[in-house]
């Protein structure tokens, strides 16, 4: 125990000098409480207020889709470019090393596989689990104007209560059904609603046309979708056009796993995200990296 016979009256109050109070640097995000920031900053790099988020968790729906057949050999050598791995707590527990100490998003809802209909979701994980395994976010799927509408939403809004009660952020995904147009007049509805409903931050894809409204009316921050592969070239543009049009970064799984040079890849779309580099440059680096990687 420390010797209490010496102690002097602290001088060093700096009664001149205020506390700084310091704005969190996310979106919508100044009210939450300090373990969900904390939780946030594991996700957004706070000095680019961006994040390169790996999704690799299509498993949980399509089973061993194409680049994710092995995880172990195909994606770990992807872990040092990311900011954060949106995954399920299969693969997670399974595979990943615990020494991982980026963003863990933990794929939190699902149910039906491709063979059904995907809008027929529930809850897949406890917020328990969440927690034992230290996940920085859940996330889950929103199926607006999908069959299943109302329990995706319920879904989301029991999510975002019991990630409240312990300080765990809820991603919602906004998932556009085959059959839906996907236009921004369609996604500021799905990712208004979801932020309404308590959504910490939202998943949704861009379209050329007015993507800066969807960011704009959304309170929170909206990353980018990846979606299907597309010529390395067109997925940097894609992923350029979004940052500068508001998102607070990428959610990017097949664009990357699925591309010919994944390592290269990944490196040049995090220049786009967090250094603002333009598409053009970051396909020349791209290549670059690639006769490097092979
Ligand atoms: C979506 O609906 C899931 O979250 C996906 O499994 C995944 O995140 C999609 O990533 P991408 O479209 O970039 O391959």
């Amino acid at each position: 125990m420390a010797d209490t016979d010496n102690v002097k009256e602290g001088k060093l109050f700096y009664p001149d000098v205020p506390v700084k109070s310091e704005a969190f640097f996310l979106k919508g995000s100044n009210s939450l409480d300090w373990g969900m920031k904390n939780r946030l900053s594991k996700i957004f790099d706070p000095t680019s207020g961006k994040t390169v988020m790996l999704a690799i968790d299509h498993g949980y729906f399509q089973g061993p889709t194409t680049g994710l057949e092995r995880v172990d050999i195909n994606i770990l050598p992807l872990l040092p470019y990311t900011d954060t791995l949106m995954l399920t707590r299969g693969m997670l527990r399974t595979t990943i090393s615990p020494t991982y100490g980026k963003g863990v998003v933990l794929r939190a809802s699902g149910g039906p596989s491709i063979l059904k209909e995907l809008s027929n979701e529930e809850i897949a994980m406890s917020v328990e689990d969440a927690l034992r395994l230290n996940a920085s976010a859940m996330a889950v799927q929103v199926f607006i104007g999908g069959e299943f509408e109302t329990k995706s939403i319920h879904n989301m809004t029991r999510l975002v209560d019991e990630g409240n009660r312990y300080g765990i952020p809820t991603l919602a995904v906004t998932a556009v059904g085959k059959d839906m147009a996907r236009d921004a007049r369609y996604l500021r509805l799905a990712c208004r609603i979801c932020a309404e409903l308590g959504a910490t931050y939202v998943k949704t894809y861009y379209v050329p046309e007015e993507f800066d409204s969807v960011t704009a009316s959304c309170p929170v921050p909206v990353v980018m979708a990846g979606g299907k592969k597309i010529p390395e070239p067109d997925a940097l543009r894609m992923s350029y056009n979004a940052i500068q049009e508001g998102a607070a970064g990428v959610d990017m799984g097949r664009n990357i796993f699925q591309s010919e040079n994944p390592i290269a890849m990944i490196q040049a779309v995090r220049k786009v995200v967090h250094e603002g580099m333009k598409p053009e440059e970051a396909y020349e680096l791209y290549q670059t990296l690639k006769k490097q990687t092979h």
